[in-house]
């Protein structure tokens, strides 16, 4: 008998305690915090490696869950994400704007409705943001034209291939190579062209430019992928050896701009963070309720194969 009571009470106990255990998790169970990132395209490798580093590092803090939106590079297929994300309630945001004028207003809605904003790669027409992150284009630019006027030895013909041109890195990088240029008054721009940002388009426009121009020393792409399209162009006219190609971004991996210097298709490229790390561990600390720098400068570096020549 005295044992039946002990194991009856043992029973009970037991239940007892597991029912508290499971009340405990649950009132404990805390609701992930949600990051809204808001890509303008996830096609190109430099987007993907992007992506990529943002999901790693979001991996590793299960206190976060990241969603990731593609605007297929259209504006308005990008403002409808972050309007969804608005209505999601999301806990931060992180946009990589297809282009500056279209998006901004959404985003200062965004900002306004007191959701913290980070703000990766290419910039807003305003200052309603928490942080931006990003490399420096005009210097980038910069570096690009005194690359070219060395190599060129301060004299020749270049065509010059935009990033859209709604795109502030687009802007910049034309600024800073401008910039460089204007101590070379026998180098000259002949040529002008919006690619869009993308490695079709730098092809198609180069093949412009071969029938056009009897003479062009550099090609200068905006990015990698516009600069070896270019090149890809030429070399189908057998025109690539009397032309030299610069690019920018310096992705590492098959596709990428490094090994297109090793491949001795581009001359030089200039390495392009994406700062896909940098954002979730910013975003990490807004949502901590630490203060961040409100502009987070990444760093560049020149890749070729004549460098320190
Ligand atoms: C990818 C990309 C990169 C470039 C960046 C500028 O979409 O075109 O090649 O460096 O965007 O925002």
């Amino acid at each position: 008998m005295k044992k039946t009571i002990s194991i009856l009470i043992l029973f009970v106990a037991m239940i007892a305690v597991f029912s508290a255990c499971g009340k405990k998790s649950e009132t404990e169970k805390v609701r992930p915090k949600v990051i809204g990132f808001s890509q303008c395209n996830s096609a190109e490798p430099w987007r993907e490696a992007m992506n990529q580093q943002m999901q790693n590092e979001a991996a590793k803090h299960p206190e976060i869950k990241l969603i990731i939106s593609d605007g297929n590079q259209d504006n308005s297929k990008q403002l409808a994400d972050v309007e969804n994300f608005l209505v999601q309630e999301v806990d931060l945001l992180i946009i990589s704007p297809n282009e500056a004028q279209p998006l901004t207003a959404i985003v200062e809605k965004v900002h306004k409705s007191g959701i913290p904003v980070v703000i990766l790669d290419r910039k807003i027409m305003s200052d309603a943001y928490t942080s931006f992150i990003g490399a420096d284009n005009v210097l980038i630019g910069e570096m690009a034209g005194k690359y070219a006027a060395k190599v060129l030895n301060g004299k020749g013909k270049i065509a010059e291939i935009w990033g859209l041109k709604g795109s502030t890195p687009a802007l910049e990088r034309h600024e800073g190579f401008v910039k460089a240029l204007a101590d070379y008054p026998d180098i000259e721009v002949i040529y002008e062209q919006d690619g869009a940002w993308l490695r079709r388009r730098g092809r198609e426009i180069m093949e412009n430019v071969l029938q056009r121009f009897e003479k062009i020393d550099l090609v200068y792409g905006h990015n990698d992928p516009m600069a070896i399209g270019a090149y890809l162009a030429a070399k189908n006219a057998n025109r690539e050896k009397d032309i030299l190609f610069i690019g920018i971004d310096g992705l590492p991996g098959a596709e990428g701009g490094i090994q297109a210097v090793e491949n001795k298709e581009l001359s030089a490229t200039f390495v392009y963070p994406t700062g896909g790390k940098e954002a979730i561990e910013t975003a990490l600390k807004i949502l901590a309720g630490e203060k961040v720098e409100r502009n987070i400068t990444l760093g560049t570096r020149t890749v070729s194969l004549d460098e320190g020549k």
